[in-house]
């Protein structure tokens, strides 16, 4: 069972890493495999729009984008959580996204699409944190995450959100966050053993 964690931070040790971990925690403690990246450690250019991948599920771009689905098409489980960067996600998790154009296709119209994923029972977490202690500073980011996931076909089993963390790592002192965190972990370890 492999679970793939994908992370929009660049500070490895910083709020998104935490709370990252405590979903993880109990897919660990189930002895899930367990691979968890920063995108920032990848090449990913932006999307151009070039259309190329509307037939072919595979984006033309060359870089380093291919690896990382490669590992997505392997995992069951996913986690997917992103700072606040004004109001959204993180310029790293926003390319990655963009990129994911890829991943759906349009066979009859515009307004209907196929996914990759959708079918694969692929189970998914998204997570995301913020400074400020009012919801509305988060923005989209959670949002954006959720929706992205479940339009490429992913099953999204829980949504957490950490407001009023700055420092990286503050987040480790809300025990009752880190444990929400774990509960949401424990539906999606759950949902992978059925
Ligand atoms: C460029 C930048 C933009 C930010 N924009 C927001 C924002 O719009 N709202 C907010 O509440 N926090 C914002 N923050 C704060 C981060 O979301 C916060 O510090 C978070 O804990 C960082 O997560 P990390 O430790 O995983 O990197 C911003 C931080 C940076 C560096």
């Amino acid at each position: 069972m492999k679970i793939l964690a994908i992370n929009g931070s660049r500070r490895k040790n910083g709020n998104t890493s935490c709370l990252i971990q405590s979903i993880l925690a109990p897919a660990v403690k189930g002895g899930a495999q367990i691979e968890s990246i920063f995108l920032g450690d990848y090449n990913i250019d932006a999307c151009s729009g070039c259309e190329g991948c509307s037939e072919s599920w595979e984006c033309v771009i060359k870089d380093d984008f291919a690896e990382i689905i490669k590992k997505f098409d392997a995992a069951r489980g996913v986690v997917i959580a992103s700072p606040t960067y004004w109001y959204s996600v993180t310029s790293d998790m926003k390319r990655f996204i963009d990129r994911c154009y890829s991943l759906i296709q349009f066979p009859d119209s515009r307004k209907e699409w196929i996914a990759k994923y959708q079918r694969t029972e692929k189970t998914c977490v998204t997570a995301a944190v913020c400074e400020q202690s009012d919801a509305s500073m988060m923005g989209n980011t959670l949002s954006l995450l959720t929706d992205f996931s479940k339009d490429i076909g992913l099953d999204v089993v829980e949504s957490v959100a950490g407001l009023g963390f700055f420092e990286a790592g503050r987040i480790k002192d809300d025990h009752e966050l880190l444990q929400t965190a774990e509960i949401a972990g424990q539906k999606l370890f759950d949902r992978l053993k059925q």
